[in-house]
């Protein structure tokens, strides 16, 4: 989805081209949510009060064409200093309106740039808000949603009862003509060096840099005395007062500098201190002094917002050595699963202990089923650990597409537990099924990659898998990590059971040895390159497998379409007679996935089966088997594990394939098109 990032320096003096290089560096790092178009909004001269100008800038394509336009424009003299400034950027990824410069934010309420805004989400209802501004006379010059927004603030504005309302009055007022979802911020000429950020249902945070001592660590939220119910009826509203102790800022009206933005990858190089927004905050800086109000308070309200020391380094987020992050991130497979059981496994008591889940344990073991949600690649996760699921919990395990799941209306029960699986923990059909959980009262549990993130906060309870920031659009290291936190908590569910002793122990066992095995499957790189030479020039490309590998099967062919753009499909071995197997001839490659588990002799008739039809397959099966090899056209050799944990080390090959054919191809694999990283968007 679109990434957000604005920058405000306070009597923190910086050029024009530092401001430049800031808001640059900050959408780079936000590029992986979505590529199609980028904008920045700048003030165009020394904020002279007569002549207070807001110069925006907007291109097609990635961020670093902006940044080339960013320098072409003869107007913007770059030495100019700023000793209070506020910047914003985005890039885009197109949902209403084509890809193009107008589309593209900072969007803009009129031809003078009185206000600007930048907006990742949906508004649904801005058609009606549309029409009612066209009315009104405003002119849109766009196709999106976004600039609805631009031309109901200055609506707000032009219709403001009093000369002295504050930029986050309008912004408050804005927000409750909304539907849909949104993460914005604002910048207008009537409120040089002020900014205004708030959220429902899309990500946004700030962080905070000074050299000086913060006035705090927890800022109290505010709130509105009144409510308006509708935008033709602007009624007076009184904030409670806003004084000191209510702000963040640097003690002593001491230099401080803002960062606002989608997720912390963008933030972290500049500072850790971060504040998470709450959905409906409305987060205002003047005078170098940030406050967040609400216009409701609900008894769950937390009244403070607290201000984080992120733990996550830039270098995690760096590219290192490799050539793509999504390489970077499949050859990381070794350090992140480990960190996903690090502190958390016991080999020598053989004991698992998922300290978010602990307190929790005794209402899980008494659920009635459990309903394991996501969507993509964590979909997959859920898939491929199901069977093991319902082997050490004994309980029935429902797998659900986040987007299916919430089209069915599915029945959900107060003794149902439900567990949201998702890396970015954003994705907006997985939130809206958790809320539809909670809703039920189910319990909920998070399993997501990002501390602080909607999913993790929302849930009842949860595990951080620990991956590490996942940059690349195709998910690699996340895929196991959660693969393996699932199995941690069957084996936590399964601690008294007696009869699953042994096999608890196997598991336990194998988990042991996987960061050596996954090493031992990346050292095939080179061979599985050869593989890639020979196939990239094909069209489809089928992956066959069964019972625990059917997982690794949809999740090698989403890999393969999602960045080589050929047609991959993931194939239930024993649905081949049920239709696949007329794709079967000379031409069509077959990836068939044969491990040594109970589904090996199903699986050598499927093989059979491919062979009879000259079908080509190439095989990924354990070294130990001469079997499947007699048959293969090609076969890729795998480490023996416990057949349950099999589906981890049976992947990687497959991520390391999509990988080479997609660079063969000649695509983009980080950025493939049409597709983001974070799908804040239903
Ligand atoms: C595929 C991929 C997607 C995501 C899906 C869910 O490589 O990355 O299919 O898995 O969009 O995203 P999260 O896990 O962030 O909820």
């Amino acid at each position: 989805m679109c990434g957000i990032f604005a920058y405000m320096n306070y009597r923190v003096p910086r050029t024009r081209k530092e401001i430049f290089e800031t808001l640059i560096k900050g959408l780079q790092r936000l590029e992986y949510r979505g590529y199609d178009s980028a904008g920045v909004a700048i003030d165009g001269n020394n904020n002279e009060v007569k002549e207070r100008h807001i110069q925006l800038v907007k291109k097609r394509g990635n961020v670093k064409a902006l940044d080339e336009e960013l320098y072409k424009q003869d107007s913007m003299d770059l030495k100019v200093e700023f000793e209070t400034h506020f910047g914003i950027a985005h890039t885009r990824w197109a949902t209403h309106g084509v890809p193009n410069a107008v589309n593209s934010h900072p969007q803009r309420s009129d031809k003078g740039n009185e206000f600007v805004v930048i907006h990742n989400g949906i508004i649904t209802n801005y058609k009606d808000l549309r029409k009612f501004l066209e009315s009104k006379g405003y002119e849109f010059e766009s196709e999106t949603d976004t600039e609805t927004i631009a031309k109901l603030i200055k609506y707000v504005f032009d219709n403001r009862e009093t000369e002295d309302i504050t930029f986050s009055t309008l912004v408050e007022r804005v927000i409750q003509q909304l539907e849909g979802a949104f993460a914005l911020v604002f910048k207008s000429i009537h409120y040089p060096g002020e900014a205004v950020a708030t959220r429902r249902g899309s990500p946004l945070l700030i962080g905070v840099r000074s050299k000086y001592k913060l006035s705090t660590e927890q800022i109290p939220v505010l709130y509105r005395t009144r409510n308006i119910e509708n935008v033709k009826n602007i009624c007076k509203t009184r904030m409670k007062r806003l004084d000191s102790s209510t702000c963040l800022h640097a003690v002593g009206d001491k230099a401080v500098e803002f960062f606002f933005a989608s997720d912390a990858s963008a933030i972290i190089e500049h500072t850790n201190r971060v504040i998470f927004l709450e959905d409906d905050d409305i987060a205002a800086v003047a005078d170098g002094k940030l406050s967040i109000h609400r216009v409701k308070r609900l008894a769950s309200d937390d009244p403070s917002r607290a201000i984080q020391t992120l733990q996550m380094e830039l270098q995690q987020i760096m590219k290192g050595n490799f050539s793509a992050f999504m390489q970077k991130e499949i050859f990381e497979q070794p350090e992140s699963v480990f960190n996903t059981m690090r502190g958390r496994v016991n080999f020598e008591t053989n004991t698992v202990l998922l300290g978010g889940l602990k307190d929790h344990l005794k209402e899980i073991r008494r659920c009635r089923r459990l309903i394991v949600i996501g969507c993509g690649t964590s979909y997959h996760a859920a898939v491929a650990t199901r069977q093991v699921l319902e082997e050490l919990t004994e309980l029935p395990v429902m797998v659900e597409l986040a987007s299916d799941f919430l089209d069915r209306n599915t029945p959900v029960f107060r003794d149902d537990v439900c567990f949201f699986i998702s890396q970015s923990g954003e994705t907006a059909d997985t939130l809206l099924a958790l809320r539809y959980c909670k809703d039920r009262r189910a319990l909920t549990v998070g399993v997501t990659n990002t501390v602080g993130s909607s999913i993790s906060r929302e849930t009842d309870c949860g595990v951080h898998i620990n991956a590490g920031p996942e940059i690349g659009v195709a998910s690699t290291k996340a895929y196991t990590s959660q693969f393996i936190s699932l199995v941690m908590f069957g084996l936590m569910m399964s601690e008294d059971r007696i009869s699953l002793q042994n096999r608890r122990r196997e598991i336990i066992h194998g988990l042991k040895s996987l960061p050596e095995l996954i090493k031992e499957v990346l050292s095939l790189d080179e061979k599985i390159h050869d593989l890639a030479l020979e196939l990239y020039t094909q069209r489809s490309l089928l992956v066959m497998g069964r019972g625990y590998n059917y997982a690794t099967c949809l999740e090698g062919a989403l890999k393969i379409k999602e960045i080589t753009y050929m047609h991959s499909e993931g194939i239930l071995a024993g649905e081949l007679k049920h239709g696949p197997l007329a794709l079967i001839d000379k031409q069509m490659p077959v990836i068939m996935v044969i491990m040594k588990d109970p589904c090996f002799a199903k699986c050598q008739n499927a093989l059979q089966q491919v062979t009879a039809r000259q079908g080509r397959p190439i095989i990924l099966c354990s070294k130990d088997d001469t079997e499947s090899s007699k048959f293969a056209y090609k076969t890729i050799e795998l480490p023996h594990t416990v057949d349950c944990l099999q589906g981890i080390l049976s992947v990687i090959p497959l991520q390391l394939l999509s990988f080479h054919l997609a660079v063969l191809r000649g695509y983009d694999v980080d950025f493939p098109r049409n597709l983001a990283k974070s799908v804040t968007v239903e």
